[in-house]
């Protein structure tokens, strides 16, 4: 797959750079309360354009040890979500998980359905993946609906799997064989 891949209204999904520290940072401080609810509580250096850097150049050391790949939507030079897959592992598993987020703004679009529609096809072709997991709060009924949409399936439920917003909390785990055609078209 060719990146960047265009998603909805202008908005790309491309491969991070090293660059985007304070881009990442901006998006980041304006979705703090969109963002609250669905990930860990973070501490103070979190929010500035220096540790946004230094995570960029450790997600580009993951991606050039095939570990991971990270992705960002891009509108313009604005970032306006992103899309990783982290925790490659090879051998007989050629698993990846599958996370991501979208700016407050620019919601029920159809831009992560895109997103992730394109990150199955990247994780396949490209990652040589057999399998992508992701793993939603059970109230994250957009999230689920996303991935529904491409094709991933319910696997179960794990009992206090994340420590999301301060609480270890039960998700749902999806995953989608990637060789599978999707079983939702929705
Ligand atoms: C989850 C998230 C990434 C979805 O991104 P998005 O670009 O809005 O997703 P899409 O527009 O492609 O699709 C969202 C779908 O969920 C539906 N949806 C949204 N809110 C919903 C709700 N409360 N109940 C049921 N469905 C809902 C939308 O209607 C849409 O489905 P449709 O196209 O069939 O109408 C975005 O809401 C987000 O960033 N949330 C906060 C962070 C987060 O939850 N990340 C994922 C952690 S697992």
């Amino acid at each position: 797959m060719t990146l960047p891949v265009p998603l909805v209204d202008g908005v790309t999904l491309r491969l991070l750079r090293p660059d985007d520290g304070p881009a990442l940072a901006a998006a980041y401080a304006r979705n703090r309360e969109h963002l609250a609810p669905w990930e860990p509580v973070r501490p103070d250096a979190f929010w500035t354009a220096a540790r946004q850097t230094a995570q960029v150049g450790v997600a580009l050391s993951e991606h050039a040890a095939g570990r991971g790949c990270p992705l960002v939507l891009d509108d313009d030079g604005a970032i306006v979500g992103r899309l990783n897959v982290s925790d490659v592992v090879g051998g007989a598993f050629l698993n990846g998980h599958l996370g991501y987020w979208v700016d407050a703004a620019r919601t029920g679009r159809g831009l992560m359905s895109a997103a992730v529609r394109a990150a199955v096809d990247l994780a396949r072709d490209d990652l040589g993946l057999h399998r992508l997991q992701a793993a939603t709060l059970p109230h994250n009924a957009a999230s689920q609906r996303v991935l529904d949409r491409a094709g991933f399936t319910r696997i179960g439920v794990a009992s206090r799997y994340l420590r999301i917003a301060g609480e270890w909390q039960d998700h749902v785990l999806f995953q989608r064989i990637l060789d599978d055609p999707p079983t939702s078209t929705g």
